[in-house]
């Protein structure tokens, strides 16, 4: 048997109140997100708006805060006139981005009276890429204020009286990437970004921006982006925007499971950045990292690349339709992990996506919607993550895979919710040859004890789900024991461990 990981947690060692925000997700004007996603009149569980039911409520148990709209790439060649007021007037656009047909038959309006029905709130991105400042401002005034004026006014035309009210808002999306429309360097873009911000912020005070940083730890402009997008926008911007995907194209579990050791370097380079801005502009703020775009991404991109080359313009294509398996629900719990160690700074973060492009729930057009195998890690913390994020010591064994040395066994996190008087200890073990025993010192929560203990666990890693039938799921565990506030179990190799404490 394997060595013993022990972790302690104390009820006041604490990292950081959790900001719900970072259970986020992202809808895109992508593939089939909307249509025949969350949207498609006349299918059996649409509702009189044409939402389906069945998208509704799997979104309403992931439980999701915030949802970034409406894209992504999407965002830098987006309209956003052409997709409000009467749906028989709104023209048809090019997307340049996934070289698809928007009919724009659902637009702002729309998504905003679906995510009254999901509970979440808009997080809106403005086009830096294609337009700029003015059209931001526009959008805007659109969106929130409620002035005797040419924006304000229209949307009150379009029968929506009462301002949005969107809170947080994205200064373009993925400006550093050759591949956006509008791309710039980093000066063009952090300049564009603080006159666009100073602007933003002019006409509606109550807003929180997000600035691009880069598209991913492997550009090469990545972290001098994020040093000269703040050295222009600092006192302008709250949040500076992290993306990241994964995949196991190596077909080596072991080196994949190991990928977060990637994404700890990443969130430490990003915070140092920031906090190098702020020293050298002596600010007193800090600025907060918005993880807005994470997941698994590479099982369609071949697939994808064909389509969007050889059948252009269709409107609503099978894009980024990623099947996941049992692995990359084990490496999405591993990034949540890491998340929650980084809650001091991770005010937001977004699962993308939500539907049908990878991600967590999927639609047959003309049957069910369904759960992936990584709707369960987001569900989970999700619905058991939020309060305050413990800071615990862990002892555990590493292992070297191909590309990484020192990996950890097990990855855990904690966080205790003093409302509902109760701790959840999130674990994985990543190793992919062990199982490992695991104990858990949680005597400074005095007659504490556990009240369920969820796993996945499968000795096939590539197990998937689909409309049809459910294979990989979590189970009630019961092989554990708890004495005197020291638990202890044995986490399988490869699993996801949810455990439950309370009195
Ligand atoms: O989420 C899919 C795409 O990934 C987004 O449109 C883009 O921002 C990123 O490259």
């Amino acid at each position: 048997m394997a060595e013993k990981a022990k972790m302690i947690i104390d009820k006041n060692v604490r990292i950081a109140e959790i900001d719900n925000r970072m259970y986020g997700s992202f809808i895109e004007h992508l593939g089939r997100a909307v249509y025949t996603g969350i949207y498609q009149p006349g299918h059996p569980s649409a509702d009189a708006d044409g939402f389906r039911n069945d998208v509704i409520e799997l979104v309403k148990e992931l439980d999701v805060p915030i949802i970034r709209y409406p894209g992504g790439n999407y965002v830098s060649n987006f309209f956003w006139e052409d997709s409000v007021g009467p749906k028989e007037q709104r023209r048809k656009r090019l997307d340049l981005a996934w070289r698809s047909l928007e009919s724009n038959e659902f637009g702002l309006q729309e998504f905003s009276a679906w995510c009254r029905k999901v509970n979440s709130e808009i997080m809106m991105a403005v086009n830096l890429g294609t337009r700029g400042t003015a059209d931001a401002l526009n959008l805007l005034e659109y969106c929130n204020l409620d002035t005797d004026s040419r924006y304000a006014e229209l949307r009150r035309k379009h029968g929506v009286i009462k301002p949005y009210g969107i809170k947080v808002w994205c200064l373009g999306n993925e400006m550093d990437g050759q591949w956006q429309m509008g791309h710039k360097n980093a000066v063009e873009y952090g300049r564009l970004a603080a006159e666009t911000a100073k602007a933003m912020k002019k006409m509606d005070d109550s807003i929180e921006l997000v600035v691009c940083g880069s598209s991913n730890a492997d550009m090469d402009t990545f972290p001098q982006w994020e040093a000269s997008v703040l050295e222009e926008s600092y006192e302008y911007v709250d949040y500076i925007s992290l993306h990241q995907y994964y995949g196991n194209r190596s077909n080596d579990t072991a080196d994949y499971l190991a990928k977060t050791q990637e994404l700890e370097n990443f969130l430490h380079s990003v915070i140092a950045a920031c906090d190098f801005v702020k020293a050298k502009k002596r600010s007193k703020k800090n600025i907060n990292l918005s993880f807005d775009e994470w997941n698994v991404w590479y099982h369609s991109k071949d697939q994808d690349d064909t389509e969007m080359n050889e059948r252009p313009w269709q409107m609503a294509p099978h894009l980024l339709e990623d099947i996941y398996n049992f692995e990359d629900a084990v490496l999405n719990g591993l990034i949540l992990i890491t998340f929650l160690k980084h809650s001091d700074r991770i005010k937001i973060a977004c699962l993308a996506q939500l539907v049908n492009v990878i991600a967590p729930i999927m639609t047959e057009t003309e049957g069910p919607a369904w759960r992936q195998t990584i709707f369960y890690p987001f569900f989970h913390v999700s619905k058991y993550g939020r309060g305050t994020a413990l800071k615990s010591l862990l002892s555990t064994g590493v292992h070297d895979t191909r590309e990484h040395a020192g990996v950890t066994d097990i990855e855990a996190a904690a966080v205790y919710n003093e409302e509902r008087d109760e701790v959840t200890i999130f674990a994985v073990n990543r190793n992919t040859m062990e199982n490992i025993p695991f104990e858990a010192d949680v005597r400074s929560f005095a007659g504490y004890r556990v009240k369920e203990y969820l796993a996945m666990e499968s000795e096939d890693m590539k197990r998937v789900n689909s409309a049809k039938e459910e294979r990989v799921r979590p189970y009630k565990k019961e092989q554990y024991c708890m004495n005197d506030g020291i638990l202890e179990t044995v986490l399988k190799k490869c699993s996801w461990n949810v455990i439950r404490l309370g009195r």
